[in-house]
């Protein structure tokens, strides 16, 4: 693509908007804006430009549109498939400045919000009024609301909540040309042409930059059941889950680590006092939530009828706050543990729940005919399992050439399963090159087609999604 490139009077520019201090050009500042978490993939932006509300990015846009600079813009840098990175150098344009809750409307349950603010920060805020806003994503202690927004994320209580998409009502959106729109309405029920807010959800900062967020919240559920079901393998496991929804229960999260997720954990953290049999080969996280318990615990036992049925062993219910959080800080560590320990790459596989056995096991077989070892983990009861693929001893070669082969095996699989090649973490500039094996060229003619509508000289997060 051919981008001008970022020159002094550009900077200049810049300056005179958002003033000196927040435009970034020092090598040392660049690089930390060259990485998110995805790999150890590197692209330094030539500028980091830290506006701090919608005018000044409405500016900045207009600016770089008419002067063709690429501007990627970039929430808490948590992406895992380099979904904000400055593929073709040019603008970064953090939203780390956007950071305020600007109102809790207690009479709608309803908030809205700067894209700047963490995730876990708006959840705990908003339950300090008895409000809940559920989706949370294992980086939510860092992550921001506007990246979850832009990758549409998941995290384990989608499985009863649903995702981000779910709760997001309304969006104030700077354009590629610095227009500014707001998609929606801050209103339940909307038919009222196009919906471009649910466009722009999960867009990955490709069709404008979102500047605030309306979200629909839910009464916070009182109460909580953590337990750990322990089973003798994975196809067991994960063949439990879609049994449980058919028995009529739906867990507020279901999540799966194979035996090797755990170990990996456990080592990494050091700390955690979870007892786990030799033959457990795979468990589930299930949490069950509500504000009556006697219900709760009738279910709990439902749940146990229909879990010994796939051969699970003795079942740890968390007895303390402390003993829950010990759990959950195991699963949500589980990508850290790994990645921090080993060269690796992540896959975000989606099947309809009642395939995971079937995509589990062929996952397995992929790594034997490629020689390579994966971790699996994830939210099983929404059908998503996250694959992280270990380089071991496996040589240079093999990891960039024969390794994305067996990927591809993966989600061509997930696909003829019914399933998707991502579920929660976005497709950014990684996965691109698997889009033809769930989108036949039409139809990814059909998406550049919008983004075309949106942004004409293609100047935002360039390299993203095709
Ligand atoms: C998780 C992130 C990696 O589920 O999506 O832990
Ligand atoms: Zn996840």
């Amino acid at each position: 693509m051919d981008f001008k490139k970022i020159d002094d009077k550009d900077l200049a520019f810049f300056r005179s908007v958002i003033g000196e201090e927040f435009v970034v050009i020092s090598e040392e500042g660049l690089a930390k804006y060259a990485k998110d978490e995805t790999e150890d993939l590197r692209f330094p932006p030539e500028v980091v430009v830290k506006p701090s509300n919608t005018a000044e990015i409405s500016k900045i846009m207009a600016y770089c549109n008419e002067h063709n600079i690429p501007v990627s813009p970039r929430a808490a840098g948590t992406g895992l498939s380099a979904n904000s990175l400055c593929i073709y150098g040019g603008v970064m344009l953090t939203i780390e400045r956007l950071n305020k809750i600007l109102n809790i409307d207690e009479q709608n349950l309803q908030v809205t919000t700067e894209p700047g603010v963490i995730t876990e920060h708006l959840q705990n805020t908003v339950k300090e009024k008895g409000l809940y806003y559920p989706p949370d994503p294992s980086s939510r202690g860092t992550s921001f609301i506007g990246g979850n927004v832009a990758c549409n994320s998941g995290g384990p209580r989608a499985v009863k909540y649903g995702v981000v998409k779910d709760f997001v009502l309304n969006l104030e959106v700077v354009l590629a040309n610095g227009d500014v729109i707001w998609t929606g309405a801050n209103v339940l029920k909307n038919s009222t042409g196009y919906n471009f807010t649910q466009l722009m959800v999960g867009s990955e900062g490709t069709l404008g930059i979102v500047t605030k967020i309306v979200l629909k919240l839910v009464p916070h559920p009182k109460f909580t059941l953590v337990m750990l079901a322990p089973f003798p393998s994975m196809e067991k496991a994960a063949a439990a889950v879609a049994a449980t929804f058919q028995a009529g229960i739906v867990p507020s999260c279901m999540e799966f680590m194979e035996r090797e997720a755990i170990d990996w954990v456990c080592k990494w953290l050091g700390d955690v006092t979870i007892p786990i049999a030799d033959d457990v080969k795979a468990n589930l996280l299930i949490e069950l939530d509500g504000n009556d318990m006697d219900v709760m615990y009738k279910e709990s036992e439902k749940l146990y009828e229909v879990l010994t049925q796939f051969d699970c062993g003795e079942i740890l219910f968390a007895d303390s706050d402390a003993q829950k959080t010990d759990l959950w800080r195991m699963r949500r560590n589980v990508a850290n543990a790994v990645k921090t320990t080993a060269v690796t790459i992540e896959e975000d596989t989606v099947v309809p729940r009642y395939r995971l056995p079937e995509l589990l096991i062929h996952i397995k077989a992929v790594g034997k005919k490629y020689n390579f070892r994966s971790v699996c983990y994830g939210h099983a009861g929404d059908g998503n399992v996250h694959v992280r693929i270990i380089k071991d001893e496996l040589t240079d070669d093999q990891w960039k050439n024969e390794v994305p082969k067996g990927v591809r095996e993966i989600f061509e699989k997930v696909v003829e399963l019914g399933g998707t090649i991502s579920g929660e973490h976005g497709i950014g500039w990684v996965q691109r090159r698997y889009m033809d094996i769930k989108f036949p060229a039409m139809h990814l003619d059909l998406m550049r087609g919008v983004k075309a509508v949106f942004d004409p000289k293609g100047i935002l997060n360039p390299g993203k999604i095709f």
